[in-house]
């Protein structure tokens, strides 16, 4: 164990903040710690936005729940695929920006490096998160409330604040679950393995079953084609 492992298995998703706000600087810091995760032949294209305006934090715990924590952590974030700035640079040099599913991908890829790297910068000076995939739950009408505009693609939300509760480790699957040595392992494994994990995290497999099998935010494809995206 060094700081480092510790610090990322220290990791709790924190829903309960004190009133503290979170001080420009740290943000700062975080963000220019958050650049440096690797990123696809620096592409970069990923963007924050920083929702600062309490009226739009209250509208967004609304639209992405309602979930009270978005209204109440310290700052509130929303990660997003930024291909504007590719775009932009093509249009410039008169070409076509060529924007298939890898250049999804990418940004997708991107920014979740970006995040996770974010993430650990705000851990470690104290902060506790929470990521918000809930955003999906309702992006047309947050696109339309913070005007978001083409190439710009809302992954998820990110809650930051001063820790207001410490709440108990969620078990992981095992290691033997996720690491594989050459070859994927067999189907009787796999499920025999997911049986195990049913034992420590109750009614697991029962809930991913009905999270994959019962369509959800069916709208979200549409919503990011309608932005651009070509997933050709
Ligand atoms: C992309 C993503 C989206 C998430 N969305 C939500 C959310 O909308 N609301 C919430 O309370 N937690 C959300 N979470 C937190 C997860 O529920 C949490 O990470 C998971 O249950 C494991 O718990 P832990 O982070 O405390 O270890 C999200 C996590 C991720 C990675």
């Amino acid at each position: 164990m060094n700081e480092t492992i510790s610090l990322i298995t220290n990791h709790r998703s924190v829903r309960s903040y004190t009133d503290e706000p979170v001080p420009g600087d740290d943000i700062r810091r975080a963000v220019e710690a958050g650049r440096m995760a690797s990123t696809s032949s620096a592409t970069q294209s990923y963007c924050l936005l920083h929702i600062t305006r309490p009226g739009e934090r209250q509208a967004l715990a609304e639209l992405c729940g309602p979930q009270q924590h978005i209204a109440a952590c310290g700052a509130f974030f929303i990660v997003c695929g930024d291909t504007r700035r590719h775009r932009l640079l093509a249009r410039r040099a008169g070409l076509r920006y060529d924007a298939r599913l890898e250049a999804f991908l990418l940004a997708v890829i991107d920014a979740t490096l970006f995040a996770q790297n974010l993430v650990l910068a705000f851990e470690s000076m104290g902060y506790g998160i929470c990521y918000i995939g809930g955003l999906r739950s309702n992006l047309p009408r947050i696109d339309r409330l913070l005007e978001i505009p083409e190439g710009i693609y809302p992954l998820y939300g990110l809650c930051v604040g001063v820790p207001a509760e410490r709440p108990a480790e969620r078990p992981r699957l095992n290691t033997e679950c996720v690491l594989f040595e050459d070859r994927y392992p067999s189907d009787e494994h796999i499920l025999r393995l997911a049986d195990e994990y049913d034992a420590r995290a109750p009614d697991w497999s029962a809930r991913m079953v009905r999270k994959f099998t019962e369509p959800r935010r069916t709208d979200v494809g549409p919503y990011y084609r309608a932005k651009g995206a070509d997933f050709a």
